[in-house]
């Protein structure tokens, strides 16, 4: 009898930092998947169950979990050099982005990683330019691209735009929670489009980029063609999976405006980014410079998932919940996922 083995990419050893967290959790799965040595770094063993139970199963996966904290240089510096990493990818979330700056120095120091993916997984933020308080954010963010392009440390950023969902504006993982069912609060004239990712391809396409030479001190931009929606095209195609029209209400520019002027965390940040991807269009330019290049390009037998498909995964959650008296299904509490979050914190 012969037994195939699964074709390995190359023996890259993967460190993941933020792995517990939203983005984190696609990309640890996908660096599993893809059959690379994968260390997962948590700063404590967690003791919220949620977070508990996504250590467990990276680790029943094939995970290697190691303790330490980002911020930590000589632990990190220790944990480097010990493990052989060769890419170091951060999803640390924004509240700790600048973390990342004693990260850079660990790996300057140490200097045998060929590749660090920072804390990205949105628009290029070199080139977008929300209000406040999403502006603080791109700050931190670009502080980070020059610490690490002074370092010369060997990088790649992901620009993987908006998260396949309906894009609430006040929820900073939208795709957790199901698109509307009472009734859809569309941006401004609703004709300005984005791009949508799906979860699981944000980590599926960070992989293929990390070993890749042609994403070497690059930024990677996920603009799947098959994904390119504005929020009456959306609307549209939700009320296609559920079999039924909703009302459309006008969110004005102003209401964004305001909503981002309030200044609550997060929800404020995640109203100034709508602003800018719904209203000002920051995710539609032209794609000329030379450190840029384009998943799909890079990538063209890989297909992507399609909103159509997440859309319908959606609309097939909303049939299998059970019905409310006025035959609706309940659809899942917007802050649901921000509880959990703030919970576990
Ligand atoms: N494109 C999009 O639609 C989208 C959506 C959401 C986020 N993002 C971006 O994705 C990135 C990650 O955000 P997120 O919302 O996924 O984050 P998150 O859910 O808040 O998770 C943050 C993770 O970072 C870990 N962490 C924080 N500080 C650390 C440190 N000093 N050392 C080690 N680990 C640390 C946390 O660990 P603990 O478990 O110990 O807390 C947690 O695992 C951000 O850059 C964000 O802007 C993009």
């Amino acid at each position: 009898m012969t037994i195939s083995t699964p074709v390995r990419p190359a023996k890259t050893r993967v460190l993941i930092a933020g792995a517990t967290g939203f983005i984190g959790q696609f990309v640890a799965e996908a660096s599993i998947a893809s059959g690379r040595t994968t260390y997962v770094l948590v700063r404590s063993t967690p003791t919220c169950p949620s977070r508990a139970k996504v250590v467990k199963s990276l680790q029943n996966k094939g995970a290697t979990i190691l303790l330490g904290k980002i911020n930590d240089k000589e632990n990190m510096e220790k944990l480097l050099k010990k493990h052989e990493i060769d890419v170091v990818i951060s999803a640390v979330g924004a509240e700790n982005l600048l973390d990342q700056l004693v990260l850079v120095e660990a790996i300057k120091a140490v200097g045998t990683v060929k590749r660090f993916l920072p804390s990205e997984f949105g628009h290029d933020v070199d080139r977008a330019d929300p209000v406040q308080p999403g502006l603080d954010m791109y700050n931190e963010k670009r502080l980070v691209r020059r610490s690490i392009e002074d370092s010369k440390v060997p990088y790649t950023y992901i620009c993987c735009n908006s998260i396949a969902s309906w894009p609430y504006h006040d929820n900073c993982h939208p795709s957790e929670v199901l698109p509307p069912l009472d009734r859809f609060g569309i941006y401004g004239d609703g004709n300005v489009k984005a791009y949508f990712v799906a979860g699981f391809d944000i980590g599926k396409f960070t992989m293929k980029t990390v070993d890749d030479l042609r994403t070497l001190n690059k930024s990677v931009h996920f603009r799947p063609s098959c994904n390119f929606y504005n929020m009456n095209e959306l609307a549209t195609l939700w009320e296609k999976k559920i079999g039924r029209t909703l009302p459309r209400v006008t969110i004005t520019e102003d209401d964004l405006l305001s909503a981002a002027a309030e200044n609550r965390l997060p929800e404020s940040i995640v109203a100034s980014f709508t602003h800018d991807i719904f209203i000002k269009g920051c995710q539609i330019f032209s794609m000329s410079g030379p450190d840029d290049v384009e998943a799909s390009s890079l990538y063209p037998d890989e297909p992507f998932r399609t909103l159509d498909e997440c859309y319908g995964e959606f609309a097939q959650q909303v049939n299998e919940k059970p019905l409310h008296s006025n035959g609706n299904p309940p659809p899942k509490p917007v802050v649901e996922l921000l509880t959990i979050t703030a919970t576990c914190a």
